[in-house]
């Protein structure tokens, strides 16, 4: 087609001509900017990252870089949250449209209108939120430090819990508490199949199967170790069976295949028996060409009205004060 009749193809054209590592490594030098990448994100996002991790760890990487931009490979609200910690940096995101389904389920007035009728609770909630959530919230968690961080808060402390159900659930099982529980779930983790997963469990009976807790309860039921994305890489890494079947987003393998290369990796299967239905649609948004966009133009950027972003902090700084540190992935061998 006549590019001036698709001035998108051009672009394409433009940039297929691009060695776009090579261009994003020079873009990073001279932009001052750090590029931070979630385990979803595909793999050559992944490769090129300085730093690949979990909400927790992403959000402890932003809070404390020198550099003048943060590169954001992830959805929105973890971009968000850099902003909220670094205001003073220039955050940008590679697809603006990279959303949540756990942020869409929880829209910040009906959440306000939640809270008002539970005075007596205090809300624990669950990073995947917009800021403006976060901001009437009053601590945020992440799947790794969730636990951790109920576990000190008093017995019979009344407490919401938003906007994951799934999560919540998990959380209240394992810590003997009664949350009353928002009703969102991940479109992602709720596609595993059930009746899949017990036809590849009988075909590789060693097989430990690691799951997110987004996942509901019947699939966590069916798991060896529950945790959340950094936790499944440390297992799946140091278990000593050969084969290790994976309950969450299947990009992460990426990760276990580099430090694990002899080992292999199987996606929890979805209802087609296959894994490909739990590709994350939101993280797939984020490319290559985009990033290189994204660090060229520094748009599109991610911005916070100060009013939201200071009471956000708050709850944010709760959580990573009382996450305390984290173990960090170690590879042992086996
Ligand atoms: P983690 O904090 O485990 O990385 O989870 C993020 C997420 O969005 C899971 O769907
Ligand atoms: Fe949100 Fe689920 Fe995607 Fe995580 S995997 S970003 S919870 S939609």
């Amino acid at each position: 087609m006549d590019a001036r009749l698709n001035p998108l193809g051009g672009i394409k054209a433009n940039l297929a001509a691009l060695d776009l590592k090579d261009e994003i490594n020079r873009l990073r030098r001279e932009k001052n900017a750090v590029i931070l990448a979630h385990y979803y994100q595909e793999p050559a996002l992944q490769d090129i990252a300085d730093f690949v991790g979990d909400s927790l760890d992403l959000s402890r990487k932003a809070a404390e870089t020198n550099a003048d931009v943060i590169a954001f490979c992830g959805v929105k609200f973890m971009a968000e949250v850099a902003k909220i910690l670094s205001p003073q940096k220039t955050v940008v995101l590679p697809d603006l449209k990279a959303g949540c389904s756990l942020e869409d389920s929880c829209p910040p007035e009906a959440f306000a209108k939640f809270r008002r009728a539970h005075p007596d609770h205090i809300s624990l909630t669950y990073i995947n939120c917009s800021a403006a959530v976060k901001a009437e919230s009053d601590i945020i968690v992440t799947s790794s430090s969730a636990e951790k961080i109920i576990n000190q808060l008093p017995a019979d402390q009344k407490i919401l819990f938003a906007p994951d159900k799934h999560l919540g659930a998990w959380l209240n099982r394992k810590t003997g508490r009664d949350m009353l529980l928002w009703d969102g779930t991940c479109i992602v983790h709720e596609k595993f199949s059930v009746v899949e997963l017990l036809k590849l469990k009988a075909q590789y009976p060693a097989a430990p199967v690691l799951a997110h807790p987004e996942c509901p309860a019947a699939i966590l039921d069916l798991a060896h170790y529950i945790g959340a994305t950094s936790g499944i890489l440390n297992y799946a890494l140091n278990s000593p069976e050969p084969v290790v079947i994976v309950a969450t987003e299947p990009n992460i393998i990426h990760q276990m295949q580099l430090k694990a290369p002899h080992k292999t990796f199987i996606g929890a299967p979805g209802a087609d028996g296959n894994c490909g239905c739990n590709m994350c649609p939101y993280m797939a948004l984020n490319t290559m060409e985009k990033l290189y966009l994204a660090l060229r133009d520094l748009s599109p950027v991610i911005e916070v009205p100060e009013d939201v972003r200071l009471r956000a902090k708050v709850s944010l700084d709760r959580m990573l004060e009382m996450a305390g540190a984290v173990t960090p992935v170690r590879v042992t061998g086996d």
